[in-house]
């Protein structure tokens, strides 16, 4: 169940810290945080998903805001578990319906390497270089655990957006607009 006690706190720490850290460069990618989180929860509305995955998409990369470190982190290449850290500050306001897809978007990269053959040819040179880092594609036992998972279907779809919302020049919506799906969830 989504639970939503209080949206005047979510949305304000949210907005602070995109604020604070939404500048910050994507990784590797010639596009911020914010504008990596805007694009793919376009994408997402645009394919008319609820609002709890369009919140969990906008959100998916949490984590990496809330770690200052994260930047020189990926570059030593530690793994920082950025999609555990999301998932757990926004279950403090949301259930499993935005959670578990943040939790599961980098397991569903490891997915999609192993069952897609041409996804792993699509990934960009700063996406191919945390999959290293991320233990690489899943074997066959990891996919048959990934498939009974609840909500991993939803997380294959927040990664497919992820993936593709790395354009500089696409328009979106406003941070406003995509925050205040979080009150109809
Ligand atoms: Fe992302």
């Amino acid at each position: 169940m989504i639970f939503m006690e209080n949206f005047e706190q979510f949305n304000k720490t949210v907005s602070t810290l995109f604020a604070d850290h939404g500048g910050d460069l994507y990784g590797g990618e010639a596009i911020t945080q914010e504008r990596h989180g805007l694009q793919c929860a376009q994408l997402a509305e645009n394919e008319g998903a609820p609002p709890s995955l369009i919140i969990s998409t906008l959100l998916h990369d949490i984590g990496h805001l809330l770690h200052d470190e994260f930047e020189q982190a990926q570059a030593r290449g530690e793994d920082r578990f950025h999609e555990n850290l999301g998932s757990k500050f926004l279950g403090q306001w949301f259930g499993p319906e935005v959670t578990e897809p943040i939790k599961l978007h980098v397991a569903s990269k490891k997915y999609l390497c192993a069952t897609r053959p041409d996804y792993h040819a699509s990934l960009s040179p700063a996406s191919v270089h945390t999959l290293r880092i991320q233990g690489g594609p899943m074997n066959e036992t990891e996919i048959a655990e990934f498939e009974k998972l609840p909500g991993y279907e939803d997380a294959l779809r927040v990664r497919i957006w992820d993936d593709i919302g790395k354009d500089p020049d696409m328009k979106t919506k406003s941070l406003d607009h995509f925050l205040a799906y979080a009150d109809k969830i």
